[in-house]
């Protein structure tokens, strides 16, 4: 509770207002890695100061796949 982090509506990707919610979309589309994010969304091809949070989202929801 109040950890913004967990927040899906907050802005990851300030170069391309890409939100926690759309990458967390791309992932379950089947863009699970950062390169195929960049591809679809755009998120970490501008200043990469995101890259990190867009990595940690990855190993997050990456670790929900495990079936
Ligand atoms: S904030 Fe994502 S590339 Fe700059």
């Amino acid at each position: 509770m109040g950890d913004e982090s967990t927040d899906e509506t907050v802005i990851i990707c300030f170069c391309y207002n890409v939100r926690k919610k759309q990458i967390l979309e791309a992932i379950a589309q089947g863009a699970t890695t950062l390169e195929k994010i960049q591809d679809t969304l755009c998120a970490s091809t501008g200043c990469g100061g995101c890259e990190m949070d867009v990595r940690e989202i990855l190993a997050q929801d990456k670790s929900l796949e495990k079936k």
